[in-house]
């Protein structure tokens, strides 16, 4: 990750908005009211699809009119929420996407119908009709200045296409150079046991998807909103990319496993950087003022530990917590945020990793470059691109 997404990362949250990269471990609808209105630049929610599946609530399991009734509700509560330039994807299948558009152009305007293809092997599956193996993804704007920042997640062209394309009127063309748009059909795996992102969640969202959504529709140092976290993917992807976060999920060990998977994250940045100013020595200065804070030692050897717990927990601890009965759970812990989930629901080295974790964040910090610092407090729209156009956008 480039130092600077490394940074922005680590900065402490703002005094004035504690909602700030928290998930809350609530009801959406309910938690949305700590969010003010026009504070958000992209909302990327994966809501229940409404097939039957079990997230330890019901919510995947509604009537269809008790379903498209919750829909209506929840998208009115969290449009406020945008700022004008602000957009909005949203994951669904194909059997309620065309009602969700409907309601959704009623006040945005559609950009896109994204296809994520799962690339689910073929396996036999329905006999009656074709097996299905994407999801929907519906893309809006609230107005025509949209923040979109295609240059961010351009996909670099194969060594073999270039090749193909050293005809004299491709020498100089710099579209070559810096990668194609990735277009509307998405087409990267789905998350299967052996991928070492997966955590126990049955719809967790591969983080490459997710990242190209927020780099190219949340400026840095943006606001990222996610109703609906399940296994916290929103949130890693934004910490990923230099963006704040806010969220919601219901479920306490879901909420268990996002604090586990940002603390990870967290201590393998850390580790990134202490390696990266072992190797730079320009860095030095910058260490040895963080070394004020804490010392250096003590950083690495928290940083070592986070690491291992992290490792391990995901699956271990959520076994643990899924003994006890949620709905139990969630009355204890429904007005809290995440930390204060965790406190109750996981063991006590995830609790001392998140700590720890807090601790070297504010090492980074120490270290954080002005740069930084203006881009996390004025959003900055992306620069035109003076790319010209690939034939290909050009004949659209
Ligand atoms: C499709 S999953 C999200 C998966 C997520 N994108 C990921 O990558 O892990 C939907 C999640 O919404 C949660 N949920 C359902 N109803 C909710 C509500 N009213 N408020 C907050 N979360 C809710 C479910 O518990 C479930 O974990």
């Amino acid at each position: 990750m480039p130092t600077m997404e490394l940074r922005a990362a680590a900065r402490a949250k703002e005094p004035d908005s504690p909602w700030l990269d928290q998930v809350f471990c609530e009801d959406a609808l309910a938690g949305l009211a700590r969010i003010p209105d026009g504070s958000v630049d992209l909302i990327l929610t994966d809501p229940p699809y409404n097939l039957g599946k079990d997230y330890g609530n019901a919510s995947d399991q509604q009537s269809v009119e008790e379903y498209l009734a919750w829909t209506e509700r929840w998208i009115a509560a969290a449009l406020p929420k945008l700022k004008a330039n602000g957009s909005l994807y949203i994951f669904l299948t194909w059997r309620y996407s065309p009602e969700i558009f409907v309601m959704l152009k009623k006040r945005m305007t559609m950009m896109n119908e994204i296809i994520w293809d799962r690339r689910v092997p073929s396996m036999g599956g329905s006999v009656r009709s074709f097996s299905s193996v994407h999801d929907t993804v519906g893309f809006f704007v609230a107005r025509k200045d949209y923040y979109f920042d295609l240059d961010a997640v351009r996909i670099a062209y194969d060594a073999e296409t270039k090749k193909a394309r050293s005809r004299s009127i491709f020498i100089g063309a710099k579209w070559l150079e810096v990668g194609y748009n990735p277009k509307d059909v998405w087409s990267v795996s789905r998350l299967h046991r052996e991928h070492s992102e997966r955590v126990d969640h049955p719809t967790q969202k591969p983080l490459e998807i997710i990242e190209r959504m927020v780099k190219a529709s949340c400026p840095p140092g943006g606001v990222v909103l996610d109703l609906f976290m399940g296994s916290g993917t929103t949130a890693l992807a934004a910490r990923r990319c230099g963006r704040h976060f806010v969220g919601f999920e219901l479920n306490p060990d879901y909420c268990a496993i996002i604090e586990e998977r940002l603390a990870a994250q967290d201590a393998a940045a850390l580790a990134a950087v202490d390696a990266a100013s072992a190797a730079a020595p320009a860095a030095k200065p910058a260490r040895a003022k963080a070394a004020k804070t804490a010392p250096t030692a003590k950083a690495a050897k928290a940083a070592k530990a986070t690491k291992a717990t992290a490792k391990a927990p995901a699956k271990a601890t959520t076994k643990a917590t899924t003994k006890a009965p949620v709905k139990a759970t969630t009355k204890a812990t429904t007005k809290a945020p995440a930390k204060a989930t965790t406190t109750a629901t996981t063991t006590a080295p995830v609790k001392a990793a998140a700590k720890r974790s807090a601790k070297t964040a504010a090492i980074v910090k120490a270290a954080k470059a002005p740069k930084a610092t203006a881009a996390r407090t004025k959003p900055v729209a992306p620069k035109r691109s003076r790319i010209p156009k690939p034939p290909e956008e050009i004949s659209l």
